[in-house]
């Protein structure tokens, strides 16, 4: 029998020490992830490890130039991680883009108080003094004026709402959301059943259709958010689904051009579906470039 890794993918699998440094970008230490306890003290780097380094990496790969433009533009660049969870992304972000500069600083927004409380701490051993954590809720942490840059990897369900809500409110240059479960608009579709086209229904009356394409439609809906709002959007996939099944990256650069067309092509999407996700702000008035 083959082995389940030729037809299904890599295989989820422990790398020794000498392979790990294949999968480090270039000026990662080992030593920050033996910190992070991504790889042991032997410096072994288990599967789960493997699999959250993979996609943190990726992700940091994609967003390089979101941060090269934002580090370079202003004297004093604010990046923001929400749902940070355990900080892997925001302590990876640090030492490579921030550590080496004498300016910016990186402010971790998670609602998990054990979690801010234990990357603060490294953070203080490691001495990232530029390294900022904040225990709440996305839509309630305290912000300052502007960021420009913010990212949200797997923030659940209406939590990349809530980014996206904080990213517009404070004007952010550059975002990067990774979705991750979706819950919200797929309950949605199943109260709008009785008032949305029997055709459209179709799309979404199996429970496993209305799971798959509420999540399609959540992200369709972001985006469209994002450009009626003045954002060039970028959908792309973050990395091989062996490393991560929630795999859809948002990119969004602001160009502070409102999209009229976006704009009605939501409202529109909106009313034939019969949704309304709660979290995100949707456009009001008629502000925007129009239909043309
Ligand atoms: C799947 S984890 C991802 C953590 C981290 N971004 C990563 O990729 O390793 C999602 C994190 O978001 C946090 N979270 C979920 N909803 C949140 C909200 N509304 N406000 C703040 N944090 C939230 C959870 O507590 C959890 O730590």
């Amino acid at each position: 029998m083959k082995a389940r890794g030729s037809t299904w993918g890599e295989p989820r699998q422990s790398v020794g020490a000498k392979q790990v440094r294949r999968e480090l970008l270039e000026n990662q230490s080992i030593e920050l992830l033996k910190t992070l306890h991504l790889v042991t003290r032997d410096g072994q780097l288990n599967a789960d490890a493997r699999r959250k380094l993979k996609q943190v990496n990726h992700f940091v790969g994609l967003l390089t130039p979101a941060l090269d433009d934002a580090l370079e533009r202003f004297e004093k660049p604010l990046v923001v991680d929400v749902g940070s969870g355990n900080a892997y992304l925001g302590f990876i972000l640090y030492e490579l883009f921030l550590k080496p500069r004498e300016n910016g600083e990186l402010l971790n927004v998670e609602s998990r108080d054990e979690l801010t409380a234990k990357a603060k701490e490294r953070a203080s051993a490691l001495g990232f003094s530029r390294m900022q954590f904040e225990t709440a809720q996305i839509a309630k942490g305290k912000y300052p004026e502007k960021i420009h840059v913010l990212t949200a990897l797997h923030a659940c369900d209406t939590a990349t709402d809530e980014a996206i809500s904080v990213a517009l409110e404070h004007k952010a240059e550059h975002i990067a959301l990774v979705p991750c479960c979706q819950a919200e608009v797929a309950q949605q579709l199943k109260d709008a059943r009785p008032k949305v086209d029997s055709a459209m229904q179709s799309l979404f009356s199996h429970p496993w259709h209305r799971r798959e394409f509420g999540s399609h439609l959540t992200n369709v809906i972001r985006a469209l958010v994002l450009e009626a709002n003045g954002y060039q959007v970028t959908v792309t996939e973050l990395a091989g689904w062996e490393h991560s099944l929630k795999n859809e990256l948002i990119l969004a650069r602001r160009t502070g051009q409102p999209n009229g067309i976006a704009k009605k092509r939501l409202e529109s999407l909106l009313s034939s579906t019969g949704v309304s996700p709660s979290k995100l702000p949707l456009p009001r008035g008629g502000e925007g470039r129009g239909e043309g």
